[in-house]
């Protein structure tokens, strides 16, 4: 996939707390569409917010199924007409916005993969995660949607991601990329299990290393460029997260090993070319 711009809109109004999540998503109108919206605020730091945005461009160019993103601008005007934008303390800038799947329903349960249409997309969530060393996918349930009108199961949430989430900076990434690669924890959590049935037959991760292999450090700059500057990436932490990631790029073959010892339906194929 070529490189692609994020659009950045307006916030018109707020509708409502979506009412689950750590970071307390906001829902929002924008001139365009409903956004899922987290804000920097009392409680939240913007490496939330980065930690989205680059991942989601990764994402893109990984194929992996992902709900829309913008960059959304939150004006003074908006927050102080809006008493619940003041009480959690939103700052005025720009914000992170997930487009608001509206029939879509978290808590992956069995029944939705008989019906869903995009099931050759199981593998690539499972090797992404291992590749943005998310652990917040495989036990919370609110992590996969099931879009209902389109039977498709999609990624959602990549606020902690990076193993320490929010917590990271130019140390602690260097740190943990030195540790060397691993899966992530809890590898057979609630989500794992049900996921881990369509990891199966003898070349499940084709479609996702096809990508891999056509990623470039050039496209993993491009994921971590352009991010807004109140968010505050400082040019270190920038390039550690370039290594860090790229790392994990070039050593997809040591998490793929890993990954056949846990993925008892993968009944083999060639692991060599990788
Ligand atoms: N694009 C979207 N469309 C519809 N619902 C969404 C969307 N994004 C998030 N949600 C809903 O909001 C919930 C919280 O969002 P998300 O998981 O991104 O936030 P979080 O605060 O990081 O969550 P967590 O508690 O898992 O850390 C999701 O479980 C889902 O139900
Ligand atoms: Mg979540």
């Amino acid at each position: 996939m070529n490189h692609f711009n994020i659009p950045t809109y307006d916030i018109l109004s707020f509708e409502r707390e979506i009412g689950n999540g750590v970071t307390n998503p906001l829902l929002m109108r924008t001139q365009h569409d409903l956004y899922v919206v987290k804000t920097i605020d009392h409680k939240e730091e913007p490496k939330v917010l980065i930690n989205e945005l680059v991942c989601y461009k990764l994402a893109k160019l990984l194929d992996i199924p992902i709900p829309d993103v913008a960059v959304v601008n939150i004006s003074q005007h908006i927050i102080q007409s809006t008493p619940k934008l003041i009480e959690l303390g939103v700052q005025p800038g720009k914000h992170f916005g997930s487009k608001f799947v509206s029939k879509a329903q978290p808590n992956l349960q069995p029944p939705m993969l008989r019906i869903a249409t995009n099931l050759e997309d199981i593998p690539s969530i499972i090797l992404f995660d291992q590749i943005i060393y998310n652990d917040d996918r495989t036990t919370n349930r609110g992590n996969l949607l099931f879009d209902l009108k389109q039977k498709r199961l999609l990624a959602i949430d990549h606020s902690h991601v990076f193993k320490i989430g929010a917590l990271w900076d130019e140390v602690q990434l260097k740190r943990i990329h030195e540790e060397g690669i691993c899966l992530i924890k809890e590898f057979h959590g609630h989500n794992y299990k049900v996921l881990l049935k369509y990891v199966n037959g003898n070349n499940p991760f084709n479609k996702v290393l096809q990508k891999v292999s056509e990623l470039t450090i050039a496209a993993i700059e491009w994921c971590v460029s352009d991010i807004p500057d109140e968010w505050g990436l400082t040019d270190g932490e920038r390039g550690v997260m370039i290594e860090f990631i790229w790392y994990r790029i070039e050593n997809v073959a040591e998490i793929l090993k890993l990954l056949k010892d846990q993925c008892p339906d993968w009944k083999g194929g060639d692991l060599s070319g990788f």
